[in-house]
């Protein structure tokens, strides 16, 4: 591991202060937001997110993929749709990072299309500037990054592996050997 950038503490701390200010925004809202998390690496910050906002919320998921190893390829695959009918009602789309920005302009241009929501909140766990390709900007961010690092943890993985990481780090060389080690032994298997 070459460095920890968020430990456990400070990760619930900001999800913590994420989630006061979206009840903030929708405690005498109308109609029950639909927060739907972008599948897989939403995950853990979604879990927490709903620990935190003690509101009435109607989950869903959707899924889609941009990433291969270490780097965004641009191109975005829908994987999974929602479930839930959310035509004129308010969405909050949550997710692990925003990058590029291509996945998060991507989905909601979809949204705003297909479904047709009242609204379209964009909360995302981390904002990692220097890489951003699209003109977009999260509502709502939990820790905003400014040097451009591949992280892996809290939802954040490596060829799908370590999203089960309880605290963000930036992997060293020999990890990620050891990884692909891992990762190719079980293609053979
Ligand atoms: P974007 O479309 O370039 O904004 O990328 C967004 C997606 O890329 C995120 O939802 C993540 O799944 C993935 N991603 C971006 N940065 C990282 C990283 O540092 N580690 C792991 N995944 C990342
Ligand atoms: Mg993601």
């Amino acid at each position: 591991m070459k460095e920890i950038v968020l430990n456990e503490e400070e990760i619930q701390e900001a999800v913590k202060r994420v989630a006061e200010e979206l009840k903030e925004k929708f405690k005498n809202n109308d109609s029950i937001p639909v927060f739907i998390g972008v599948l897989k690496g939403a995950m853990p910050f979604m879990m927490d997110l709903l620990k935190y906002y003690d509101l009435p919320v109607i989950e869903d998921f959707i899924q889609v993929s941009s990433y291969d190893g270490t780097s965004s390829t641009g191109v975005i695959h829908l994987k999974k749709d929602i479930t839930e009918n959310v035509k004129n009602k308010d969405i909050v789309l949550i997710e692990d990072i925003v990058d590029t920005g291509t996945t998060l302009s991507y989905l909601k241009q979809y949204f705003k299309i297909k479904y047709q929501p009242r609204s379209i909140t964009i909360v995302s766990f981390l904002d990692k500037k220097p890489l951003r390709k699209v003109d977009l900007d999260a509502d709502f961010v939990g820790v905003t990054l400014t040097k451009n690092q591949f992280l892996v943890g809290y939802g954040l993985d490596y060829n799908e592996i370590k999203r089960n990481t309880p605290f963000i780090f930036i992997p060293d060389e020999n990890e990620i050997d050891e990884w692909n080690k891992i990762l190719k032994n079980n293609e053979e298997k």
